[in-house]
């Protein structure tokens, strides 16, 4: 038997969320924040806290600076998520400036030891570390000649994969990565990630470019309409149970933790995306995208009172 469940490798950062300002300032002038907080933050923090308090054994694999190690270690155990897979850098924890006006927010990137993810994934201790879960999850844009190195050792250990690799056009637009969406098990883009990979915004045109290029299964995450899956042949779609949402952030990232959980537990697909959309649905609860990921009871619970009732 494994040791892990789930590895979830990618850009780590954390996250300084300022909100509350009067008004955006002018160049060279100050304006002081009402609210702060700092978090961990990056999709696969993300993911693997989501799959964590959903009880899997889940390994974070990563960079981040020195000095953050116990923040880090503290916050991740309050979660459960191993961090025996994270590698420590001199250049310091990418680092997200985030801040929130009235209708709108801004972000600042610092990446900082996420730099180093690259060369980290020709390591073969690492590779050692990704292969020791069942499923490997990629929550970073992992170039295609990595992704031809890895993908097949990972399979030849007997590991199922998905990738996310959030908004990132280079990487979605460029036809050599088509192969790396066909090689995972899942590939799980958003609407507007979908919509840069097929050049067409509507599901079905994504739907039909998924089944072109010979991808085994299509996923689609739909924001508040839900999500939707073709697999065997089959469409599924999926609503979100009715939530108040008040921040989406990292709604993705949880839904994707949902749908990996149900994927170690052989769940068809179809039924597969309840989970994921209640992971996300409920993410969008509360500020921040770790504050409200669901333990598996609210999960079953909220699960048969949407979908069952
Ligand atoms: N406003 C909402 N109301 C209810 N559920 C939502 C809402 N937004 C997102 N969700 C749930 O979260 C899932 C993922 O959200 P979304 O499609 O926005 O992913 P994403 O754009 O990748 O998110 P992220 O901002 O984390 O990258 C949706 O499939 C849905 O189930
Ligand atoms: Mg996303």
């Amino acid at each position: 038997m494994k040791p892990w469940d789930v590895a979830v490798v990618g850009e780590i950062f954390a996250d300084h969320v300022f909100t509350g300002f009067p008004r955006w300032p002018r160049p060279g002038e100050e304006v002081v924040a009402e609210g702060y907080v700092r978090e961990l933050g990056g999709g696969s923090v993300n993911t693997a806290c989501g799959l964590a308090r959903l009880g899997r054994r889940v390994r974070l694999v990563g960079l981040i600076g020195d000095a953050d190690f116990d923040w880090f270690e503290h916050r991740l155990s309050e979660f459960g998520v191993g961090v025996g897979g994270i590698r420590l850098e001199a250049d310091g924890t990418g680092i997200t400036v985030s801040v929130s006006m009235r209708d709108d927010r801004t972000f600042f990137t610092y990446p900082g030891a996420n730099r180093g993810l690259p060369e980290l994934l020709t390591v073969p201790a690492v590779i050692a570390d990704l292969a020791a879960a069942r499923h490997v999850h990629f929550a970073m844009p992992l170039s295609r000649e990595l992704a031809a190195a890895i993908l097949p050792v990972l399979r030849a250990a007997g590991c199922t994969t998905s990738i996310d690799v959030g908004h990132t056009p280079s990487w979605l637009q460029d036809f050599d990565n088509v192969a790396t969406c066909r090689e995972v098990d899942l590939f799980l883009p958003n609407a507007a990630e979908a919509t840069l990979v097929c050049g067409d915004a509507s599901a079905e045109a994504y739907i039909a470019w998924a089944a072109g290029h010979g991808l085994a299964r299509t996923v689609l995450k739909r924001g508040a309409q839900g999500a939707l899956c073709v697999a065997d042949g089959t469409l599924n779609s999926v609503p979100p149970p009715p939530v108040d949402a008040v921040d989406t952030t990292g709604a993705g990232d949880a839904f994707n933790a949902g749908l990996i959980d149900a994927w170690l537990d052989g769940e068809p697909l179809g039924l597969a995306l309840e989970r994921a959309c209640i992971c996300g649905a409920l993410c969008s609860t509360a500020p921040g995208a770790l504050a409200a990921l669901p333990h598996s009871p609210q999960l079953r619970t909220l699960r048969e009172r949407t979908y069952r009732s």
